[in-house]
């Protein structure tokens, strides 16, 4: 189960984001926002965090305009790996490196066909589980 969520600034993005999780077949919980009226971010990033770090979705995928505001308040939740992503390259590396537990996307930055693409990066890519990578996820949470 993939928890999603978007504010405002995401909302045409997430229209391109649940049409390919609906074709793949991919279950999620939309944790809104579900129109265009302006919301704040954090009201949206903190749910799917929880969401996330509780085990109750196994991913989240949270856009806003530029991405950046999302990815700081999921990243605020105890567990949280969030990872502002632009392209492939950066999706694959930080499921390998990182184990990040969700993606961010900034729709005024990334445009839908790209951003598609990231996302089936992201939830395709598993943790390689190397022992250096494990030690350093370790330390982010050992304060
Ligand atoms: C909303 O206008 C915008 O500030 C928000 O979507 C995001 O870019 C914040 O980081």
């Amino acid at each position: 189960m993939i928890a999603f969520g978007c504010d405002h600034g995401g909302f045409e993005l997430k229209e391109e984001i649940l049409a390919y999780l609906d074709k793949e077949g991919i279950e999620y919980k939309d944790f809104g926002c579900f129109d265009r009226t302006s919301c704040d971010y954090p009201d949206i990033a903190k749910p799917v965090a929880h969401a996330v770090a509780s085990g109750e979705c196994e991913k989240g995928i949270l856009v806003c305009g530029t991405g950046i505001g999302i990815s700081i308040a999921a990243n605020k939740v105890k567990g949280i790996r969030a990872a502002l992503c632009g392209d492939c390259f950066s999706a694959q590396a930080t499921r390998e490196h990182n184990d990040a537990n969700i993606l961010a996307l900034g729709a005024r930055v990334t445009g839908p066909g790209l951003a598609v693409k990231i996302v089936d990066t992201f939830l395709h890519t598993e943790f390689s589980g190397d022992e250096r990578h494990a030690r350093r996820i370790a330390k982010i949470e050992d304060e």
